[in-house]
């Protein structure tokens, strides 16, 4: 092995054992559970409410609503289904085009898929692998155009209906920016924001800007339920579609049992909603442990002119759910001896996704330059980000 090569990984995980001192890494980002959560699963033992018959679901939606501060908090039984719902919610249909990175995991596209839409890639920033606003609205102006206040692809005729932007590992791009370009070419905005429970924007909750935002609680998040999700809203309409199609369709009456066709079971049951009431009591003190370990890392990275910790930007606050760093001069052999390596130190560092265009199913879909993607996808290493690290 070069001398270069073997010092860079060499120091990596020995930098990385620094940071987390004597804390035992169990897994990238393990739940933090304690005795609150032991205590509200007896009590829902004990009254027999683990299902659909309960107060914790309505507690938890209540508690998500003031933290994030929106109107409405709707939980759901993944992250996924709060996505499949917040896009049908807001009318995507068959062969809506809907713009969505291509580094991003699989869910939204899934969800978007199931709509019988189409996805569309565009490209990121790699300074919050965050979409990039600028880029996207130089490539709506080369393949859109505005008519009857609808934007419509001029290459495939169709009408491009939304975004799905999302906050990767808990960084939050410039939102702001997006929405001014989001609203000059007549676009919705869904915000995946299942990373990034306690992100803010010039201090606006992650999830709050556009029609609505999905939250995901499930095993590895920043908070757990178990599994589970959230929709965030703050139209009544959007509520009021989401609380209806999480329960195969239940319309409101005084007695009678009638269910509007074509809706699924998306119900987060009792028993995990109560896990999360325990658990969304503690989530600044989690958010503290991990901006701890974030600054230790920051540190012990700072010296090292290869690799690039991810900071949070200008103007917003991460959650900093998985640390990250980039590889400056990475190559492919090197990277897998670094991934190699941590598997015999058993040490979890993760890549990020590859980038959705390059899927087989998923290669056919239109798409912008993705040279950022590209490029950036390759160097990015996650660090083992669990609160308990950062104690
Ligand atoms: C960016 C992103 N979107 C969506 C999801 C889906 O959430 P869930 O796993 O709860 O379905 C996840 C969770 O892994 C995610 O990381």
């Amino acid at each position: 092995m070069a001398t270069n090569e073997a010092k860079l990984i060499n120091n990596l995980f020995r930098d990385i054992k620094r940071v987390v001192k004597n804390n035992k890494i169990n897994s990238l980002h393990e739940p933090y559970l304690g005795n609150n959560e032991k205590k509200i699963l007896n009590e829902c033992i004990k009254k027999n409410e683990v299902s659909s018959v309960g107060r914790y679901r309505q507690k938890f939606e209540k508690l998500i609503s003031e933290y994030t501060g929106v109107k409405y908090a709707v939980t759901t039984s993944s992250g996924t289904a709060a996505l499949h719902l917040a896009l049908k919610a807001i009318g995507v249909r068959n062969n809506h085009e809907i713009i969505v990175p291509s580094l991003n995991f699989v869910a939204s596209v899934n969800a978007i898929l199931y709509c019988n839409a189409i996805p569309h890639f565009v490209d990121i920033n790699p300074n919050n692998l965050g979409i990039d606003p600028k880029a996207l609205e130089i490539y709506l102006k080369n393949i859109a155009l505005i008519k009857n206040n609808k934007c419509i692809n001029k290459k495939t005729n169709k009408i491009i209906f939304a975004v799905v932007p999302v906050y990767v590992f808990g960084n939050s791009y410039d939102i702001e920016k997006l929405k001014r370009v989001c609203k000059k070419f007549k676009l919705k905005i869904i915000e995946d924001s299942a990373e990034a429970l306690g992100t803010f924007y010039k201090k606006k909750h992650a999830g709050t800007f556009g029609e609505a935002g999905c939250l995901s609680f499930n095993g590895n998040k920043i908070i757990t339920t178990g599994g589970g999700g959230a929709v965030l809203t703050n139209s009544k309409k959007i509520y009021e579609f989401v609380k209806r199609n999480i329960f195969n369709g239940k319309l409101k009456h005084d007695y009678e049992l009638i269910y509007e066709p074509n809706s699924l079971n998306f119900r987060m049951p009792d028993i995990n909603a109560a896990i999360g009431c325990a658990q969304i009591k503690n989530l600044n003190y989690f958010l503290s442990l991990k901006r701890n370990l974030a600054k230790r890392y920051s540190k012990f990275f700072k010296k090292n002119n290869e690799i690039f910790f991810l900071k949070e930007n200008l103007f917003t606050k991460s959650n900093y759910w998985l640390n990250t760093i980039l590889i400056r001069n990475i190559n492919l052999k090197i990277r897998k001896k670094i991934f190699l390596k941590a598997k015999k130190l058993n040490i979890p560092l993760r890549p990020i996704w590859t980038p959705l265009h390059k899927n087989n199913k998923l290669k056919k879909f239109p798409k912008s330059n993705l040279k950022n993607t590209n490029s950036v996808f390759k160097k990015i290493i996650n660090l083992p980000s669990s609160a308990i690290l950062g104690k």
